[in-house]
């Protein structure tokens, strides 16, 4: 497998290499390019940022879970080349001097990387920008200051990157594969189904960086560009599988803004910009934020294998814990929504606001018509093995008036859908609490009552 990219303007092309090496670990050992950073290794601490540019503009990642194959194509920068030849500091680097903006230095270059990329595409939504980034000394708010004083100020020409595009890698017999379609994938898998499919490696990265798994067959997903397609019609909405997380954010936040809002909170920016539709589902966690969501939504999901096609609701794929309905060699194709009058609300519980997996995660769609519950779809993540509809609480609702006596009665039968657990992340009590909370916290929304965390009323 022939690799090409550009690395900080240079031309780059690997051959031979391990295809589960991450650029990380590649940087640091064989380029010597130490100043990408190692915090944590598995994609939460944002020391790792490099700027990854495509035919889309450029992209803050975390190099820790991104392997080498996933750049093909695509131009790399990391905080080696963001000064000038000459020397000149970046806008970004400049300002955080000025503003005091690093202490013992450690997380700066990621820091730097997350603000470059930032200033590169003008977004100036700084807290979300850098949600993914960790510092323990110096504090954000010079950090902060830092990025609003660069706002605005010219992207250098030396950030110019010409992203050389996918040229064909040299045909694999076997082991790393890189797909072009998704019919030269369709046909790889269906003779390969052994092997391990990365799509944004936001999971499979930690497998081979924490759990030390070895890969023996890996088919990268990247360059199928017919699976990142977004089509919203005036009856759905469809997400290719490769559909990136900031894409489903940008798409869905008109439309529901409440699963807009959800989303904000998946991850970080870095990985948000990695982590893919198809992957959140096919991997059939149980806390993945999205199934709730698209279960609620009533979304169907499309699977191929070989030229073989079938649909099923979303809910129907997951079985059992680490159990679903998907085929050896066949994939997650497609998922699509059905257009419809906004009434989601999703609730994201977890410890921090940002960047962190949910304990419990709620979605509620519930249709009311003359004041009565004339239709409902809720589900949860976290609540059992798998994302699961709440259906003796939606049976609880349906035909009765939308009041808190209803809720009040319907509450109770969250103890016949759900039997959670307790781990780290919460216990079973709690779990079972919150979900019923969140039912109350559903009506008193719609009645117009203050129910988000980030408003306070007096
Ligand atoms: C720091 C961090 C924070 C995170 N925060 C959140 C969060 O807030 N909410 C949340 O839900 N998740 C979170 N995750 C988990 C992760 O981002 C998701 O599960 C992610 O969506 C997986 O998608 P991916 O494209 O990265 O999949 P990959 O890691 O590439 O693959 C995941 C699994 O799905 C399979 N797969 C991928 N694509 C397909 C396909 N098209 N068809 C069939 N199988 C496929 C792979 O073989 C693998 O088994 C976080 C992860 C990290 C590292
Ligand atoms: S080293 Fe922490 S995100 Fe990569
Ligand atoms: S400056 Fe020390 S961790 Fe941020």
């Amino acid at each position: 497998m022939d690799i090409t990219f550009l690395l900080n303007g240079e031309t780059v092309v690997l051959n031979g290499v391990a295809p589960t090496t991450t650029l990380l670990d590649w940087l640091r050992e064989e380029r010597g390019l130490t100043g990408t950073k190692e915090g944590c290794n598995e994609g939460d601490c944002g020391a790792c940022t490099v700027m990854v540019t495509d035919e889309s503009g450029p992209r803050a990642l975390n190099a820790c879970i991104l392997f080498l194959p996933q750049l093909h194509g695509r131009a790399v920068r990391t905080v080696e080349g963001v000064s000038g030849p000459d020397g000149t500091l970046h806008p970004v680097q400049q300002a955080m001097v000025e503003h005091h903006g690093s202490q013992c230095g450690f997380c700066t270059p990621g820091f730097i990387m997350s603000m470059a990329t930032a200033h590169a595409r003008g977004a100036t939504d700084h807290d979300d920008q850098l949600a993914g980034n960790l510092c323990r000394c110096t504090g954000y708010a010079p950090i902060i200051r830092a990025a609003r004083s660069a706002e605005g100020t010219p992207v250098p020409e030396w950030m110019a990157d010409e992203v050389p595009g996918s040229t064909p890698p040299a045909p694999t017999a076997s082991g790393p594969w890189m797909p072009a379609s998704t019919d030269e994938l369709a046909t790889i898998y269906a003779a390969h189904p052994e092997a391990v499919l990365v799509a944004g490696a936001t999971d499979v990265g930690l497998w081979v960086t924490k759990a030390l798994r070895e890969l023996d067959e890996v088919i990268f997903l990247g360059r199928c560009d017919d699976l990142k397609a977004v089509e919203v019609t005036e009856a759905s909405i469809r997400f290719g599988a490769m559909v990136d997380m900031n894409t489903v954010r940008a798409t869905l936040a008109p439309l529901f803004p409440s699963y807009g809002e959800m989303i904000r909170r998946y991850g970080s920016t870095q990985v948000r910009n990695a982590a893919t539709i198809g992957g959140n589902i096919a991997n059939g966690s149980p806390i993945g934020d999205n199934p709730p969501a698209l279960i609620a939504l009533g979304a169907t999901l499309h699977l191929r294998k070989g030229e073989i096609r079938r649909d099923l609701p979303i809910e129907d794929y997951f079985l059992d814990y680490g159990k679903q309905d998907r085929a050896p060699g066949e994939f997650v194709e497609a998922v699509t929504i059905p257009r419809q009058t906004d009434r989601l609300k999703c609730y994201k519980l977890s410890k921090r606001f940002d960047q962190d997996i949910s304990a419990v995660c709620g979605c509620f769609n519930v249709t009311i018509e003359d004041g009565t519950v004339r239709a409902a779809r809720i589900a949860f993540g976290g609540m059992a093995g798998v994302p699961k509809r709440a259906a003796a609480v939606e049976a609880a609702l349906v035909g009765q008036p939308w009041t808190e006596a209803t809720v009040a009665a319907a509450q109770a039968a969250f103890d016949h859908d759900f039997t959670p657990m307790s781990d780290m992340r919460a216990s079973a009590g709690y779990r079972l609490a919150s979900a019923k909370a969140m039912l109350a916290r559903y009506l008193a929304e719609d009645m117009g009552e203050g129910a988000s965390v980030l408003e306070v009323r007096a």
